[in-house]
């Protein structure tokens, strides 16, 4: 019976892989929806993954959420990961402190034995502090480093929720539900076509950086994410995607 499971679930990755045009998923068996802890086995999967690239010296960005919080709690130490560097992707959008990135991030190279820089920038800036935080030495250099970062590892989340549970302004839930946003991810919100319709004011990496990064893992799970997986996976960034097998099947049901 293991045998066939484990066979079941190589088979899903193969037409998910087919079906999203992406050349690599991995799936994890169970539904995050359902069952919290499958967001830690999908963070061992998405660890398991890390670990394949050379990782010395590398910046890895990191951004917030539940799923990354999973990723974080199975993070290992590893003989290659000397002078690596932790980073939040960007600056605040509005979490609670355990799901911040800065949080994430610092939790990842505690327990990789690593490094990492946080990046402290309140979740609403207006344009003039924007524009004078940016230009502040010790903001300037980390900015630099967190757009070199060669590795990202991101979570996607469905618009509505995000934006409710980053207590967004009714103007923005206004507009998201306007602009019909189905996904979110680093602050951006995405409509069925993968079509950026928002985004969140704050400094960090932006979307064009991603093109320029060796490897983007995506982690994100549970069947009511398929849309905004799907939606999210058309924007183009070649993304490796780690998931679970309720986003697996209810996206192989909706393409
Ligand atoms: O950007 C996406 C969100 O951070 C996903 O959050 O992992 O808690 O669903 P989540």
């Amino acid at each position: 019976p293991v045998m066939n499971e484990v066979s079941g679930l190589d088979n899903l990755e193969e037409r998910l892989k087919e079906a999203l045009n992406i050349p690599e998923v991995f799936i994890v068996p169970g539904d995050s929806d359902d069952t919290p802890w499958v967001k830690k086995e999908m963070g061992r999967a998405a660890v398991g993954r890390l670990k394949k690239f050379q990782l010395t010296r590398r910046v890895i960005a990191v951004t917030g959420g539940t799923t990354l919080a999973g990723v974080a709690d199975m993070m290992i130490p590893s003989s290659d990961m000397e002078g690596t560097l932790f980073v939040p992707a960007r600056g605040g959008l509005g979490e609670q402190v355990e799901n911040q990135a800065n949080t994430i991030c610092a939790k990842m190279a505690r327990k990789a034995h690593t490094d990492y820089r946080l990046l402290h920038v309140p979740d609403q800036l207006s344009e003039e502090a924007y524009q004078s935080l940016i230009e502040e030495p010790g903001v300037k250099d980390l900015l630099e480093i967190i757009k070199s970062a060669g590795i990202v590892i991101h979570g996607i989340g469905e618009a509505k929720t995000m934006a409710q549970r980053r207590k967004s302004t009714l103007d923005v839930i206004d507009k998201i539900e306007q602009e019909h946003a189905v996904a979110e991810a680093f602050g951006y919100y995405f409509n069925q076509s993968g079509e950026v319709v928002h985004k969140v004011k704050t400094i960090g990496l932006q979307l064009e950086d991603l093109e320029r990064s060796e490897l983007v893992i995506a982690v994100a799970g549970g069947r009511s994410k398929a849309k905004a997986i799907e939606a999210y996976l058309k924007t183009g960034i070649q993304s490796i995607l780690v998931t679970d097998e309720g986003a697996a099947k209810a996206l192989l049901e909706g393409t």
